[in-house]
């Protein structure tokens, strides 16, 4: 059988949600876990295409490239581009949460106490999986640091999941800004893949190759 060129459509790093013009809320995602994913796939001749919050690393070349800041400018780019995938995978740190309004001035010290209040922000993974064509593969990632697996589980349920990659974020030595990870896979029907600690280039040639073979088994 000859291999076909998938499509990938993958996002990576932190979301960025500006309070004002100086500071803003974000997290300690370092973007390196999609972009080993983003390289890994375009390794394996498939196309890609990167939708990445603002991260320190240099865009994988060969990748079409789409930069965003918040969960809503994720949001939207994500929807264009969904319906070309054929896996999608969305290794992305979203805020939950942004400052209900962004102050166009920087706020003074003036004040002794400053309440920032914070609505919620979209879920563009759970928005994803509503939309899921039956021959898409969705791919989300669990940052957890208690009861991991069953709330990975949940998340596979709720947001209409294929597969979720389970990330213990309450380690140092692994995740965020290292090297390294060590993951856990879990399918819809609950088969587990645990995929030891190593460097997140390897692991991310691993994942890539089971994400295609299980995309095969869903056409
Ligand atoms: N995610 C998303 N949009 C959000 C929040 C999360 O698309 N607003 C995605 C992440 O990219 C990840 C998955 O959902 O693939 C799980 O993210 P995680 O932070 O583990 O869980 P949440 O759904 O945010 O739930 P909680 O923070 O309560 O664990």
């Amino acid at each position: 059988m000859q291999k076909r060129r998938l499509t990938f459509l993958i996002t990576a790093g932190p979301t960025i949600e500006d309070i004002d013009p100086v500071r803003f809320l974000g997290n300690h995602s370092s973007g390196k876990m999609g972009y080993a994913l983003a390289k890994a796939a375009k390794r394996a001749g498939h196309k890609v295409l990167l939708i990445s919050g603002p991260t320190d690393l240099e865009p994988p070349a060969g990748c079409t490239f789409i930069p965003v800041r918040s969960a809503r400018t994720m949001l939207k780019a994500a929807l264009k581009f969904a319906s070309q995938a054929d896996i999608i995978i969305k290794a992305a740190a979203v805020a939950d949460y942004r400052p209900q309004k962004t102050q166009t001035q920087k706020i003074k010290k003036t004040a002794t106490r400053l309440t920032l209040k914070l609505v919620k922000n979209p879920d563009i993974l759970k928005t994803l999986g509503k939309r899921k064509k039956s021959t898409q593969l969705l791919v989300g990632f669990a940052a957890e640091t208690n009861d991991i697996i069953s709330n990975a589980i949940q998340k596979i349920a709720n947001k209409n999941l294929d597969w979720i990659a389970v990330n213990d974020v309450s380690r140092k030595d692994i995740g965020f800004s290292a090297g390294e990870n060590e993951i856990t896979l879990i399918s819809r029907a609950g088969n587990l893949c645990h995929l030891p600690k190593q460097a997140k280039t390897k692991l991310a040639s691993q994942m890539i190759r089971l994400f295609v073979m299980s995309w095969q088994n869903k056409q």
